[in-house]
């Protein structure tokens, strides 16, 4: 194959399977080429000087650093291992949360703080047992956002772009994942099954290929509406969409909370939402009705709420609603540097919301939640964005600890796979981790801590020299950090990502494992599932 050529396939393929955020065309040049100039954030306030440089001279002391050891130790050596039975297992999923992006957040969160920054923690950094998730899957070494779904919330290894199907069927075979042989359950069906209630709680569209790990069958995570499976080839009334499969049926019809984005997927192409979006079905069905009629048929309180004030009645009188359905967005939420306060709720408030509906049941429950545009904003190339996002996350899983107790409840922090992000140079301790590393000695040209080894941010030379930042405006939320390899879409990376655990036997969540092991310790500490359980 002629090298240009083979480049290009290669490029298509991995935009095609990578997971890659799933805008149309005219929703990603109409982000690239308009973007949100409202500065939220002031950057110029927020570098060091202006909030005070963090005074990091007793950091010269013997003594600083002892007394900061022996602290970290009596914290550490009070550990117990807690082997309680876990009431409510809550699972947080960083979607491509590489372990890069986050000393790159913390940095971030400690300069927003007008500190130093690499000192500072990202809330599930406090806590007790920390471990390595190795995330390929059955055909990739660096594997997409479906095929780790279906390992850390099902315990089962598949191939690339699939949910809820174990490796005997292959991406796109519809007849195969019919065979309910071959379906593999989720956790929160597990959870179902003994009385729990579940949920999901995401910033992408509730049908994206994370939060569709909990209760979606498919070959292929890109049928999220009928329309999706007909353009392929098949028949929707075979392989029923992914929005279809979470309304009506089983688990997703059970679940109690569902909030993120997408009301595109749930509705007709003839329809326009509360925002103004046609949606995308093409088989007339509103499955949001549909959702509120099954509700209803059982006798249950519901609310279906699309804007933030509606979530904040939720949140102010969860004794009203047992089943909750928000969709803020028709595709995505918007990312929380660029949303509107006034209609986008945080995934903070989604948590919350979540919480306090799924925790009236005695029983317990499984909330999953996902902080999921970290991952869209590192394929663009945003750091800034990626960080921030994953602060975002930090914020909701501070909540999550406050609101539940660490004696009943399980709360496990991961990510589905890497980015390909690095944090380079030799930059000075309080650097700002958006700037300049350093001025290459070879080409005398600045370069950025943060850049990518692959994506849209590769910079054309001119003259025969590399790209001049100089001149760049850093500050832009959507600044595109340098790669090296041009890609339309900067890809996922194949290291090891972290999990972080407190509660029931997060002690199990430690050394290497395989990242399908997460969601048999996760059943294991809350006594469901399918195999051993604690109370066993
Ligand atoms: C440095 O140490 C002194 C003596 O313990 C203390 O009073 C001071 O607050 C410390 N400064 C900072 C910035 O932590
Ligand atoms: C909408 O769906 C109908 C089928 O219900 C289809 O015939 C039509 O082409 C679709 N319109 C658009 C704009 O996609
Ligand atoms: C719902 O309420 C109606 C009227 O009270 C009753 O006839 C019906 O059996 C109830 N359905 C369920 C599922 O409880
Ligand atoms: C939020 O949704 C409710 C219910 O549809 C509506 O009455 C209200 O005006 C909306 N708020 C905003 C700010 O759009
Ligand atoms: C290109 O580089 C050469 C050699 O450094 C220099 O003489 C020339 O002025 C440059 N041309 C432009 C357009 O910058
Ligand atoms: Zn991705």
């Amino acid at each position: 194959m002629k090298p240009l050529l083979h480049f290009f396939l290669l490029a298509v393929s991995v935009a095609a399977v990578a997971g890659r955020p799933s805008l149309t065309s005219e929703e990603a040049e109409e982000s690239r080429w308009h973007p949100n100039s409202l500065e939220k954030l002031d950057r110029s306030e927020r570098s060091l000087g202006k909030l005070g440089v963090a005074d990091l001279s007793n950091e010269t002391t013997t003594a600083y650093w002892y007394n900061d050891g022996q602290t970290a130790l009596k914290s550490k050596a009070k550990n117990r291992l807690n082997t309680n039975k876990a009431k409510n297992v809550i699972m947080f999923l960083g979607d491509g949360m590489s372990i890069p992006t986050l000393m790159a957040a913390r940095t971030y969160l400690g300069q927003l703080h007008g500190y130093s920054g690499e000192e500072h923690s990202l809330h599930w950094e406090t806590f007790p047992f920390t471990g390595f998730s190795k995330t390929y899957n059955l055909n990739r070494q660096v594997a997409d956002s479906a095929s780790t779904a279906t390992a850390y919330l099902c315990g089962v290894k598949t191939n690339n772009g699939q949910l809820g199907v174990n490796g005997i069927v292959t991406r796109g075979d519809c007849e195969a994942s019919t065979d309910t042989d071959n379906h593999v359950s989720s956790i929160a069906e597990w959870a179902l099954n003994e009385g729990k209630s579940a949920g999901i709680v995401t910033t992408t569209r509730v049908t994206h290929a994370s939060p569709a790990g909990a209760y979606a069958h498919t070959s292929e995570r890109n049928w999220e509406t009928d329309a999706d499976v007909t353009d392929d080839g098949y028949n929707p009334t075979v392989c029923k969409d992914i929005a279809t499969q979470l309304v009506t049926e089983y688990p997703g019809k059970d679940f109690q909370v569902v909030l993120g984005g997408g009301r595109r997927t749930f509705l007709p192409n003839s329809t326009v939402d509360d925002e103004g979006s046609y949606g995308y079905r093409e088989d007339g069905v509103d499955l949001i009705e549909t959702w509120k009629q099954n509700k209803a048929d059982r006798n249950s309180s519901y609310s279906y709420v699309w804007n933030r004030s509606g979530l904040r009645n939720v949140i102010d009188n969860p004794d009203d609603v047992d089943y909750v359905l928000g969709l803020f967005e028709s595709s995505h939420c918007q990312y929380h540097l660029e949303s509107t306060p006034e209609t986008e709720p945080t995934l903070a408030e989604m948590t919350e919301a979540a919480i306090k509906i799924l925790r009236k049941n005695d029983n317990g429950y499984f909330l999953f939640v996902e902080g999921g545009r970290i991952d869209h904003a590192h394929h663009s190339s945003y750091a800034h964005l990626a960080l921030d996002e994953t602060v975002e996350m930090a914020a909701a899983v501070r909540l999550a600890d406050q609101l539940t107790e660490e004696s009943d409840t399980l709360i496990v922090v991961t990510s589905d796979h890497a980015h390909v992000m690095s944090i380079s140079g030799y930059p000075s301790r309080g650097n700002d981790i958006l700037g300049v590393a350093d001025i290459s000695g070879v080409d005398n040209l600045p370069y950025t801590t943060l850049s990518y080894a692959n994506g849209p941010g590769y910079k054309t030379p001119s003259n025969s020299t590399r790209y001049d930042i100089s001149d760049d405006d850093l500050t832009l939320v959507r600044y595109e950090y340098a790669a090296t390899v041009p890609l339309s879409s900067e890809t996922h990376g194949g290291d090891d990502v972290a999990i972080f655990a407190r509660g029931p036997w997060s002690h199990l969540f430690s050394g290497t494992l395989e990242q399908s092991s997460i969601a048999h310790f996760m059943a294991y500490a809350a006594c469901i599932g399918t195999g051993l359980t604690a109370c066993t």
